[in-house]
């Protein structure tokens, strides 16, 4: 019988190529996004349903888990990738932005699980792949709130699959470095406040370095392709990375002093 992958946040970059992957080996896919009248050609692809589903509104998440049931009979695995980064000093952030921020990393992320935890708990079967960053196990200056988020799905993830495991349900976390998409840009939130000029200078070494990764970094297919190995190994490992690699090693046998000399000299030296 075929499988079925429902995918957030499908309407650029890793979801996207995550929609196009799955389809590519005859899944069907329901691909939800926030605005799905915008993607009209990946309407026309065969296996593909699209689903309104903002990971901010509840009832959208509902609506779209439903919808996607009732097309195609139930979902094996759930990717949670919707995100994006707020970025610029922590004073800059108005608490509106900071909640934003939470409201869509978060607590969407665990309001879908919310909704299709039962579904996969009923059919004792089922994958959740949650969409870290090497930003969930390492921080970067001027992201402390979107590394806040990612730090939050780590720990949320990792406890989870203790209490899923005896209902055949399997969390996986995805752990990207940079990864070229709309992420630097279209959908990237910039902290600012008019009379704030202290960070100035902080900012102005970073941001460059930040934006520079973005622009040379690797297309999200191969997070696409980390997302099906973690989708269909059927292991229970529990961590992937992709693009990662050496900076998790470097955070893993280095002590804080030396790391953050790292990063400083990587991001702002
Ligand atoms: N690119 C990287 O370097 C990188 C590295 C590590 C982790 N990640 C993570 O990878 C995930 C995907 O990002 P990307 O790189 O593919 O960037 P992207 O091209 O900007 O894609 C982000 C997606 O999230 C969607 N989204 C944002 N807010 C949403 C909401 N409230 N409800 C539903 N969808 C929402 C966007 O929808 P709209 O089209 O409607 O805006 C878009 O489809 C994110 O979780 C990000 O944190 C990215």
């Amino acid at each position: 019988m075929e499988k079925v992958v429902l995918i957030t946040g499908a309407s650029s970059g890793i979801g996207l190529e995550t929609v196009r992957l799955f389809q590519s080996r005859n899944w069907k896919v329901a691909a939800t996004m926030r605005k799905p009248e915008i993607s009209k050609d990946l309407a026309k692809i065969a296996d593909v349903e699209l689903f309104r589903l903002d990971v901010t509104d509840r009832d959208s998440i509902a609506s779209a888990v439903k919808g996607a049931i009732e097309t195609f009979g139930k979902i094996d695995i759930l990717v949670n990738n919707a995100g994006y980064s707020l970025v610029g000093p922590f004073e800059a952030a108005s608490d509106e932005q900071v909640r934003k921020q939470f409201d869509t990393n978060v607590f969407g992320l665990m309001n879908v699980c919310r909704e299709v935890i039962p579904h996969f708990r009923a059919r004792k079967s089922g994958i959740i792949v949650n969409i870290a960053s090497v930003g969930g196990r390492v921080a970067f200056p001027l992201y402390s709130l979107y590394h806040s988020t990612k730090w939050a799905v780590e720990g949320f993830s990792e406890s989870l699959q203790f209490e899923l495991e005896k209902f055949n349900i399997r969390v996986k976390i995805i752990e990207p470095g940079p990864i070229k998409t709309d992420f630097y840009e279209r959908s990237q939130e910039v902290a600012k406040k008019e009379d704030l000029h202290a960070y100035e200078d902080l900012t102005e070494r970073t941001l460059p370095n930040m934006a520079k990764f973005g622009e040379t970094a690797p297309d999200g297919s191969i997070v696409a392709e980390a997302i099906y190995t973690a989708a269909t190994d059927g292991t229970k490992k529990l961590r992937y990375k992709v693009n990662s690699k050496g900076l998790l090693t470097a955070r893993r046998f280095l002590p804080d002093s030396l790391f953050n000399r790292l990063i400083r000299s990587i991001m702002i030296d």
